[in-house]
């Protein structure tokens, strides 16, 4: 199993992609991509998502994977090493990593949990007989909409909290026990079943009546009612979705075998993803508009439709729930990703026992993360309280997406594209040597060090109104 004796490797090549694309395939293709596609205006907004992916995100990860495979460590420890100073500024990475998963960790451990809770409902049989009213009041009551008016301990405010508890139980008992082998197997299995699951989904979806506007919402571009705010959302959700810009890419590029292709694993990482995101896209849009729900419904979109849609197959109610069954588990898949980063960097960096750190990381989300849960609505039980002009639940989600995961990403860009040397970044690209693929290297460096991070201070900047594009 192992590449080089002394670390817990994955078998092979396929294995490390597989298990790279579990960190990258979560609840942003199922929920965040398509709610934010149709906040976002639809097709313009795909065609935006795109460009980053292939011009700011993809570099990225050949980054990181670059950094995490040549040193063989983890986010921290790898700049030191490369740098040869224990001290580097840069191992800051490391750390503004681990708050980003902190960040990221506190809403989508509550999202989560409504998929949790919706698996349960599906169980029970709470979706039979749905309508697109019904739909809305079940996702309104599972997220505590309301619970500003209600006491803290009725099961308005309560319950969204229970599951995300119920989440972080689970996560953390599964992260003490350690890596690579319990995740390698479970991805294999479940991957393929909700891939199959969404392409049952979307036959449905495409056969539904009116599923033509959907189609023409996702593909049809206009980029008229583009801002610098949709601009810069793009741009957050395309590292949001590849897990970038925090070092877990780095971490997970350690464990890649010495004759993996780092110059294209990306690139076939980054096409999965966007076709599971595609699919859901094509399984939740023409729904969308058959049902007259409104595209730009936000974070419910998900919630609202897939039970809809459900509703008019044969035995819709059990495959509802495998549905967010498999929707939980790939979930989970992410959260581990996640929550290794703030775990690992404890553990190595304060010497505390991996349980422990995994323990004391799942308390710290919880007891923060209930004020994502109480914020996910306006009216919800901390929804009131607005922090820079946002909820909780927002603010979580935009300083991570939007700021620390941009600039973290940055970071990496610009060691890999100047710090590294030529020769030794066309040494790791090229696996010393053995692929003769100078043509590509020089390519990518080139987006290394004049596209990638030049695009990501420039949006920022547009979006600060600093500058106009
Ligand atoms: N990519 C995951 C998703 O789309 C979320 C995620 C997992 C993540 N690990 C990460 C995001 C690390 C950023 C960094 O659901």
């Amino acid at each position: 199993m192992s590449t080089n004796g002394k670390r817990d490797g994955f078998s092979s090549t396929l294995a490390a992609l597989m298990v790279a694309l579990g960190s990258a395939v979560g609840l942003g293709n199922i929920w965040k991509f398509p709610y934010m596609t149709g906040t976002g205006g639809g097709g313009a907004f795909l065609v935006i998502y795109l460009f980053f992916v292939f011009c700011v995100a993809i570099p990225i990860m050949i980054s990181e994977f670059v950094i995490g495979r040549r040193s063989r460590l983890n986010a921290v420890g790898a700049f030191r090493k490369l740098t040869g100073n224990p001290r580097t500024p840069w191992s800051g990475i490391g750390f503004l990593g681990a708050l980003s998963s902190y960040l990221i960790m506190f809403f989508y451990s509550c999202v989560a949990g409504w998929v949790y809770s919706y698996t349960f409902k599906a169980a029970t049989g709470a979706f039979a007989n749905i309508t697109k009213e019904s739909a809305g009041a079940l996702f309104a009551e599972t997220i505590g909409v309301g619970g500003a008016e209600a006491s803290f301990f009725s099961s308005t405010v309560l319950a969204p909290i229970f599951w995300q508890v119920l989440v972080l139980v689970v996560v953390g008992t599964i992260i003490s026990f350690g890596v690579a082998r319990g995740i390698e197997r479970a991805i294999k299995v479940m991957m393929p079943a909700l891939f199959a699951l969404l392409v049952i989904c979307v036959i449905r979806a495409l056969t539904l009546p009116g599923a033509g506007d959907g189609l023409r919402f996702l593909f049809h571009v206009d980029f008229k009612q583009v801002t610098p705010a949709v601009i810069l959302a793009a741009m957050g959700l395309a590292f949001f979705k590849l897990s970038l810009g925090m070092g877990t890419m780095i971490t997970y590029g350690s464990y890649f075998t010495d004759d993996a292709d780092l110059s294209v694993s990306p690139l076939k990482i980054a096409i999965a993803d966007i076709c599971i995101s595609m699919l859901a896209g094509l399984a939740i849009f023409p729904t969308v508009f058959s049902f007259g729900v409104e595209p730009g419904a936000g974070p419910g979109l998900l919630f609202i439709t897939i039970p809809l849609v459900f509703s008019q197959m044969p035995f819709g109610q059990l495959l509802l729930f495998a549905f967010f069954l498999l929707t939980a588990f790939a979930a989970n898949g992410a959260m581990l990703s996640l929550v290794e980063v703030p775990t690992s960097w404890m553990s190595e960096e304060f010497n505390i026992p991996r349980k422990r750190a995994a323990l004391i990381n799942c308390v710290i989300i919880g007891a923060v993360g209930i004020l994502a849960a109480g914020s996910a609505d306006g009216s919800g039980y901390f929804g009131g309280i607005s922090v820079f002009g946002k909820g909780f639940f927002d603010l979580f989600d935009y300083l991570s997406s939007n700021v620390a995961m941009p600039i973290g990403g940055f970071c990496i860009a610009i060691f890999a594209g100047y710090l590294m040397k030529r020769g030794e970044l066309f040494d790791e690209l090229s696996n010393h040597g053995t692929l003769h693929n100078e043509g590509r290297a020089a390519f990518i460096r080139i987006l290394m060090r004049y596209v990638t991070p030049v695009l990501v201070v420039v949006i920022l900047l547009n979006a600060l109104g600093i500058i106009k594009l």
